[in-house]
């Protein structure tokens, strides 16, 4: 280890003019890199790997933690450089309803592994579909009232298949800028013309459908309802207001809402009223749902047109039967047990509370993904780095899933947590704050 180390501070003394540091960036490295014209793929990874070892022997790197026996609220975490084993509090899953662990979602898994086995073994069109997926599909179209949906094998896939295969030769995507990679890669792949609008700026998306009226053929608006990163809720109803003054289509990913906002765990646009207006419903299903895949729900004939010209939905093998058996089971008891949704909103309005009582900034966070944005970097690594060592596990968010410079701790709440875990948690950030002054004192200028 040391050795490797060693090796770190000659490269970056001798060859990059400019010292590797804990608090860099990996993924800027590349960047870095040729900037100093060193673009050999296999120098760009060494340099990269000897950053990795420096963050790792500094305690910094969290990105090759595991579980010891899969994920809950509080679980054992390993760390794969050092070996170590800490039990922690959950911070960064997605399982908002914590059904991961429910007990009749996984005896579905294992009825269904009786019956179906394992693996899917082929796509759904060379028949690698079971009466399961149908199942799925079927239910989630009744479910948001929609004539059909499409079964992808996860939630990027989805967004990359179906955002490739909708826009046609003349067509114009216009994209939230802070969706999701999987978005923008699957735009990216259609190679059509495309261009990002403000984050929920409403006014800078309908100057961009004024502009691109008369001049393509369709245009499709693309947005998530709740942001992964910064627990934005999406204007919606405003945006779709804007049907009525231009014609586009809109393509909403419900990845951090469906489940759990609106009556039966329909989602965002159920709740807001405007489900009707929206083109393309597409979701997760590993988030609220504790499975994995994606889906596109919308009229029969969209879904026919994706099944085709989806390269994602064409050659990627289904999910497993028992997975979708895992969906079918959870909106069992999302449909049966609303008080579930509902305690995970109140958590929610806690834990929200009990931070801005602190003083920290949450911006204009709302679901149940809690964003403390903290500007400098060293400062939110080594945060991110006591909270673990302290059982409190939460990654330290940097680009490139938010823009460059910026960072943030990430709090996912889930049905699951407990009020001690929370309140843990806050005495923890609390401490933090006094030490790094890292919440704005009421009053205070900002
Ligand atoms: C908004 C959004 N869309 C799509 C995805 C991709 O979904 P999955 O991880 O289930 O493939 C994610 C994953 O985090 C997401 O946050």
């Amino acid at each position: 280890m040391e050795n490797e180390l060693v090796f770190a501070r000659t490269k970056t003394q001798g060859e990059l003019g400019m010292e590797l540091n804990t608090s860099m960036i990996i993924r800027q490295l590349p960047k870095l890199l040729e900037d100093q014209s060193i673009t050999d793929i296999g120098q760009i990874a060494e340099h990269m790997h000897a950053l990795k070892t420096m963050q790792n022997q500094a305690n910094l790197w969290s990105y090759d933690r595991f579980t010891e026996s899969g994920n809950a609220a509080l679980a054992n975490v390993i760390t794969e450089y050092s070996k170590e084993k800490k039990e922690c509090i959950l911070w960064c899953l997605n399982n908002y309803l914590g059904l991961n662990r429910n007990p009749e979602v996984v005896q579905s898994v294992k009825s269904a592994a009786d019956k179906f086995g394992t693996g899917s073994g082929t796509p759904a069109v060379s028949g690698g579909m079971s009466a399961l997926h149908k199942e799925v599909q079927n239910r989630i179209s009744k479910l948001l009232g929609r004539e059909r949906t499409l079964l992808f094998s996860t939630g990027y896939t989805t967004n990359l298949g179906a955002l490739s295969a909708i826009p046609g030769k003349n067509d114009f995507v216009i994209l939230d800028q802070e969706s999701h990679a999987s978005m923008f890669d699957g735009v990216k792949l259609s190679g059509k013309e495309w261009s990002a609008f403000r984050h929920n700026n409403v006014e800078n998306l309908e100057e961009k459908l004024k502009r691109a009226q008369g001049k393509y053929e369709n245009v499709i608006v693309a947005v998530e309802s709740a942001y992964s990163m910064s627990g934005d809720l999406c204007p919606i109803r405003e945006i779709v207001a804007l049907k009525s003054k231009y014609k586009f289509y809109i393509y909403v990913d419900e990845a951090h809402s469906f489940g759990f906002y609106g009556d039966g765990g329909r989602g965002y646009c159920y709740q807001q009223g405007v489900l009707e207006e929206i083109d393309f419903l597409m979701s997760t299903l590993s988030k609220s749902i504790p499975s994995i895949g994606g889906f596109v729900s919308a009229k029969e004939k969209f879904c026919t047109y994706m099944q085709c010209m989806a390269n994602s939905f064409i050659f990627q093998t289904c999910m497993p039967p028992v997975d979708a058996a895992t969906i079918l089971a959870s909106l069992d008891v999302i449909q049966a047990n609303p008080g579930i949704a509902a305690s995970l909103h109140e958590k929610n309005a806690y834990f929200r509370g009990r931070l801005r009582e602190i003083g920290f900034d949450l911006r204009n966070s709302q679901s149940p993904i809690i964003p403390i944005y903290i500007p400098k970097l060293d400062v939110l690594f080594k945060c991110s780095k006591e909270l673990y060592e302290r059982g409190i596990f939460s990654v330290a968010v940097t680009y490139p899933a938010v823009k460059l410079r910026e960072g943030r701790l990430r709090f996912t709440l889930t049905a699951a947590h407990t009020q001690e875990q929370i309140d843990k948690t806050v005495d923890e950030m609390a401490r933090l704050a006094e030490i790094y002054g890292i919440a704005k004192v009421e009053g205070a200028d900002a």
